[in-house]
């Protein structure tokens, strides 16, 4: 359609090389509504008469109700296709004035806008459902006895809801990151032309208040080839995606027969062909699998933006997927993680035995001798020597006798005293004395858990109040359109 300066066709190889059409049916809704808003942009400035413009608007109507024909060419690209559909269901003398004042650089980047901008209310969503799951499964196991891990060796004692509130913490940091990206993403681009803005005489508010957004992307180069809001989006999902991956790695870990902290459910599992025993967590690899290519896409946005000239160029044509199938998983990993979550079988009395088998009251103990006015690093030295002693005769720190005890001729402090307190400092009497903010202590958890359950109600709002706003522009686009093709 566009090639009246280049006389000749391109050959079927050559066009399917060129063509984005098989990746441009994630945006062809927001092409029509895209179109329909400039159309109606048209009119109003009197550049469009009331007959074309119902003209255009009910052929877009009809497009968008999923008549989208297979055309008798390979189009380009889908604004291509539905300017030529458009024109034919109208005539040129109608359809041929659809494409006034814009250029399918503006109307890429308005496509892509208006396609994150949904995909990132569905993920502030999705976002809310697993924080709140997670919040909720904390609540149940605040009782829930663990050891916490460094380098996956045995570190402190824990509980269950401390572990999970700090994903939840994770979880709403990546909510905070899409949030303010949302404003970023929220501004229209459509009006800029090609690259330097047209000489008729277009309204860009008027099109930006039909399609929801909160502002132009003002300067027309900038509109046309930024893409940065693209890439933001893809790095957002990235490190969301990193952090399902990395809760994902610990439970594989913790469903393993060798830890039995938890139980997967039937459905977050896959048997083999062969093993008749085995339940493997494929669901939870995979989710470290996807993380994986999500970077990937990030890599491939900012090594395809990087070194292209300003204004725009096609490369960038080659990036729409990378954004597709960035949501796409990013979207049914969180609905996956939030399910496995709902249904996943703590086992309790596992959990507490590994952490009471353990020396993990260790620098507990230290710090009730540092209680009695011994510096940390003697504390530190003295339970050293306790757990060597314990570890060399089989025994839990609580076996040890007075008698060995004073074998180690501790001179900071009495034998009897150190006894005692050795058999004070125990795993539920470390969690009680544990008051530092943050940390794994009782009372700690409690109050976490209703402060981050407090502000998710205010972000719920916040998040609904926003895809609302997108609903009110859109039902009002929709009259419009209704009024005018009446
Ligand atoms: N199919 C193109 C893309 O996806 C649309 C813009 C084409 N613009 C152009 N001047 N060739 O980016």
């Amino acid at each position: 359609m566009y090639r009246s300066r280049l006389g000749k066709d391109l050959d079927d190889i050559t066009l399917s090389y060129v063509s984005s059409i098989k990746d441009d049916s994630d945006i062809a809704f927001y092409d029509i509504i895209g179109s329909e808003a400039h159309v109606i942009m048209l009119y109003e400035n009197k550049l469009l008469s009331k007959i074309e413009t119902k003209k255009i608007l009910t052929a877009l109507e009809e497009l968008k109700g999923g008549n989208i024909s297979q055309p008798d060419f390979e189009p380009e690209d889908i604004h291509e296709l539905i300017e030529s559909l458009v024109i034919k269901k109208t005539g040129i003398e109608n359809g041929g004035k659809m494409h006034t004042a814009r250029s399918r650089n503006d109307q890429v980047a308005l496509d892509i806008r208006l396609k994150i901008r949904d995909d990132i209310n569905i993920l502030l969503q999705c976002l809310i459902e697993t924080i709140s799951t997670l919040l909720k499964t904390a609540q149940e196991n605040t009782k829930t006895i663990m050891p916490l891990y460094t380098h996956l060796q045995q570190a402190q004692v824990g509980v269950f809801s401390h572990y999970l509130l700090s994903y939840a913490d994770s979880l709403l940091r990546d909510l905070d990151r899409f949030m303010s990206l949302y404003g970023r993403v929220n501004q229209s681009p459509l009006g800029a032309g090609p690259v330097g803005g047209t000489s008729l005489p277009i309204d860009r508010d008027s099109t930006a208040k039909l399609l929801g957004f909160a502002s132009l992307v003002e300067n027309s180069i900038d509109a046309t080839s930024t893409r940065d809001f693209v890439a933001e989006y893809v790095a957002n999902s990235a490190i969301m995606m990193t952090n399902l991956s990395r809760l994902s790695e610990d439970f594989i870990i913790w469903s393993s027969a060798e830890f039995s902290f938890i139980e997967l459910s039937d459905d977050f599992t896959s048997p083999s062909s062969v093993m008749p025993q085995k339940k493997n967590p494929d669901i939870l690899e995979l989710t470290r699998g996807k993380t994986s290519q999500v970077i990937g896409y990030l890599t491939s946005i900012l090594t395809t933006t990087k070194g292209l000239p300003s204004g725009y160029g096609r490369d960038l044509q080659q990036i729409k997927s990378s954004i597709w199938s960035t949501s796409k998983t990013s979207i049914t990993a969180l609905i996956i993680i939030k399910s496995m979550l709902s249904d996943l079988t703590v086992n309790q009395e596992r959990m507490q035995k590994a952490t009471e088998e353990g020396f993990l009251v260790a620098l507990d103990l230290a710090e009730n001798l540092v209680l009695e006015k011994i510096p940390f690093r003697a504390a530190h030295n003295i339970v050293g020597n306790l757990v060597q002693l314990a570890h060399n005769s089989k025994k839990l720190l609580s076996e040890l006798e007075l008698s060995e005890i004073e074998s180690l001729r501790i001179k900071d402090i009495k034998s009897t005293k150190l006894f005692e307190l050795i058999q004070k400092t125990t795993v539920s009497s470390s969690l009680k004395q544990r008051k530092s903010k943050g940390s794994a202590g009782t009372s700690e958890q409690t109050r976490m858990i209703g402060q981050r359950t407090r502000k998710l109600v205010t972000l719920k709002k916040s998040v609904k109040t926003q895809n609302d706003n997108v609903k009110k522009s859109l039902t009002f686009l929709e009259k419009r359109v209704k009024t005018l093709t009446k």
